[in-house]
């Protein structure tokens, strides 16, 4: 019997369909979700996803060739949907025989399960509501993460807590379905998994391991955040959208504000057309996370981060955190 016998006992369906030891999934990280932390994550028993971002199908391409040769365990491969060129990224996923392809960002376009899917491959997708869950489920998507405002990155406006009240009573019975979103313990995951999710996806608490290529200087900002520090940002006019990131306070945070600021000034005054000014806006954030990530530009790049990254202390094996989860987990369960 294993160690973990009451956690694999509730993750069974997870594990089962994702094809690996434990379900947990490392969510992608744009930057840092590359074959080092992705290969780091399959080999200690997890699910690691990499980040297409915004990779030309080449660079995918080469990425999953290279995760390749430092794991033979199974990986995923985060999509976003908006990238103009998904369908050959899927293609790309296609040609490597990912087993997994994870749709990101948005409601899936027409076409893209499906092409997914005929390649034999499992397609996992989020979404905002419980009735578009449902439809997602129901015409084809094999499995659903659920993702509170708590996390890093992107985010939507409910909290992971509210989401699993509302989705898990209606889903998990039927469905496979991911809790992500503010987990940082093995307690946590025990409570997720006795309210029916088949398993979590982690990635604030994963993106400062030894294994990932994140720069010192970013992971240093992470060990000193407390969770408070972790801001979304905010949208200062109605008429210039923001689609909410949660990130580390910093110059750059505090510089998005101006810009908005002085964004929404040129269009009081005519000096430039809607179009330009929402293109302003969203140009702020291109590149930033790359800057902090790689450059180590943790003034000005984005420092995006889950508010759970107050629990991250220091620089640690991914082996040691996936074991530190499970026993948590399991000691969570034994308590019961
Ligand atoms: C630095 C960073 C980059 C991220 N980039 C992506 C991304 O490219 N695509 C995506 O679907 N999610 C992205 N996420 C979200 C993660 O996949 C994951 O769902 C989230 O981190 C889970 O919440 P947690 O941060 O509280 O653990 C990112 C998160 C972080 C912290």
């Amino acid at each position: 019997m294993s160690m973990y016998s009451k956690s694999l006992a509730l993750m069974q369906r997870g594990t089962e369909f994702l094809g690996c030891e434990y379900a947990v999934l490392c969510g992608a990280m744009s930057w840092v979700s590359e074959r080092n932390l992705v290969s780091a994550i399959s080999n200690a028993g997890g699910f690691g996803v990499i980040a297409c971002g915004a990779m030309t199908p080449d660079l995918l391409y080469a990425e999953i060739a290279a995760t390749r040769t430092m794991t033979d365990k199974p990986f995923g491969v985060n999509l976003i949907t908006m990238h103009p060129q998904l369908m050959e990224l899927i293609e790309v996923c296609g040609r490597h025989n990912v087993s997994h392809v994870v749709l990101a960002g948005g409601i899936p376009p027409k076409g893209s399960v499906e092409a997914i899917k005929a390649q034999g491959a499992k397609v996992l997708v989020f979404a905002p509501t419980l009735a578009l869950a449902k439809k997602l489920l129901r015409s084809g998507a094999d499995a659903l993460v659920i993702e509170g405002s708590e996390a890093g990155g992107h985010i939507g406006p409910v909290a992971t807590s509210v989401l699993a009240q509302e989705f898990l009573p209606a889903l998990a019975e039927e469905f496979v379905v991911f809790v992500a979103g503010g987990i940082g313990t093995g307690d946590m995951i025990a409570g997720y998994l006795e309210m029916g999710a088949s398993g979590v996806q982690l990635g604030t608490r994963f993106a400062c391991a030894n294994e990932s290529i994140a720069h010192p200087d970013f992971k240093k900002a992470f060990f000193r955040a407390n969770a408070r520090d972790a801001v979304a940002s905010v949208q200062l006019d109605a008429r210039l959208p923001v689609i909410p990131v949660r990130a580390l306070k910093n110059k750059g945070t505090a510089e998005f504000e101006q810009i908005q600021r002085e964004v929404a000034q040129l269009l009081d005054q005519g000096s430039v057309d809607m179009g330009e000014a929402q293109l302003r806006i969203e140009h702020f954030w291109a590149g930033a996370l790359r800057r902090a990530v790689i450059d180590g530009d943790v003034d000005n790049g984005s420092l995006m981060a889950g508010q759970i990254v107050g629990l991250v202390k220091e620089e640690e094996p991914v082996a040691q955190i996936m074991q530190g989860l499970m026993a948590g987990c399991e000691e969570a369960l034994a308590r019961r």
